[in-house]
């Protein structure tokens, strides 16, 4: 009898993870199928890397059920993390140690043979673009070469899973580039992926599917086009006139209108017929004499998406206080 729970890289299940009496994941439930990359999209202290880490049986469930690849987390960890190749959030490579000499020793802790070892390093080193940094000082290389040699030192047990924490958070755009490229190449080659990140760019870029969770809890689930279909339709038009007849507009544009939002004195109408919302808003700025300030007529995107779940951005989120408070949890963040 096939086992349904085996064809599922993650299955969980009302996840749960307390820290004394704070909930930073709540009961949350989301399955990842072989073969796929599956995102979690949020705000710093959205729950990310607690969802991650019970993941790579990192930190102990406070309750419900974790299983990967059908086993449970709670009593096959040891199984499990045979299959899992990390890049945590925060780089924990051997800074005084060569690049290569970084691979060996992470291959050491799988029991892979030194020779095989050998061989995997010169091939992920040249997957990775790393080939002509074999011999440096790992202390020696840009941030976005380290962040590579993370992500190909997570390949040495050559993963079912790869668990992706936040992988370019701190890049510079260039260096993001690199990695998303190889990441995209690793997919093409059948690499389950589970990747956290809060950049709307990220997860539509590579995501198959992804939740999107804020304060522990999951407020949406999907692929990125169906979540933008869903939430927001294909435009959005941005609009800054006089407030007070912000209601009127909505009202008058209805008959087009996906859903719409308003933040600070910026309305955003949202619609599946972009053109035709431009042309009935200035139908009714001409009747009432209003010349707007600002106005633009874009695509919408998963920021409009998590902005009209949550009345926030997703890269600022409004979790600036928590950060400093952290004294450090999260250093390295954008
Ligand atoms: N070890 C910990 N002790 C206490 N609180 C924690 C700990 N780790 C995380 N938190 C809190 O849990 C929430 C979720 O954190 P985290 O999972 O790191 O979020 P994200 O990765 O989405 O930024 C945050 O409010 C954070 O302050
Ligand atoms: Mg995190």
């Amino acid at each position: 009898m096939p086992d349904n729970s085996m064809t599922k890289a993650i299955l969980a299940e009302n996840l749960t993870k307390r820290f004394g009496t704070f909930t930073a994941v709540n009961e949350v439930n989301f399955s990842v199928f072989r073969g796929e990359c599956f995102g979690l999209l949020g705000p710093n202290g959205a729950g990310k890397t607690s969802i991650a880490r019970m993941i790579f049986g990192f930190s102990p469930l406070t309750n419900g059920k974790l299983l990967v690849f059908g086993k449970d987390i709670q009593t096959e960890a040891r199984k499990i993390k045979a299959k899992l190749g990390v890049v945590a959030q925060e780089d924990n490579l051997d800074p005084e140690l060569t690049v290569k000499e970084n691979l060996l020793v992470y291959a050491t802790y799988f029991g892979i043979p030194p020779s095989a070892a050998l061989q995997r390093t010169t091939d992920i080193l040249s997957f990775m673009d790393l080939s002509a940094k074999i011999n440096s000082i790992v202390d020696e290389l840009s941030g976005g070469m380290k962040r590579r040699l993370t992500i190909g030192r997570a390949l040495i047990n050559q993963p079912e899973l790869l668990i992706l924490d936040e992988p370019t958070t701190g890049l510079d755009p260039y260096a993001r580039h690199m990695v998303w490229q190889r990441l995209r190449q690793l997919k093409e080659k059948g690499t389950t992926m589970l990747l956290t990140t809060h950049y709307l760019e990220e997860a539509s870029q590579l995501c198959d599917r992804l939740i999107i969770i804020n304060d522990g809890n999951i407020l949406a689930e999907g692929t990125p086009s169906a979540l933008i279909e869903s939430y927001v339709g294909h435009s959005a038009l941005e609009l800054e006139t006089d407030n007070s007849k912000y209601t009127e507009i909505e009202h008058w544009c209805s008959p087009l209108l996906k859903t719409s939002q308003n933040i600070g004195n910026t309305l955003i109408l949202y619609s599946d017929q972009g053109q035709n919302l431009v042309d009935r808003l200035t139908t009714f700025l001409g009747n009432n004499r209003l010349t707007p300030s600002y106005q633009r007529l874009r695509p919408t995107n998963l920021e409009d998406v998590f902005l009209k779940l949550t009345g926030k951005t997703l890269e600022t989120g409004d979790l600036q206080s928590d950060i400093s408070e952290e004294g450090g949890y999260y250093h390295g963040k954008a």
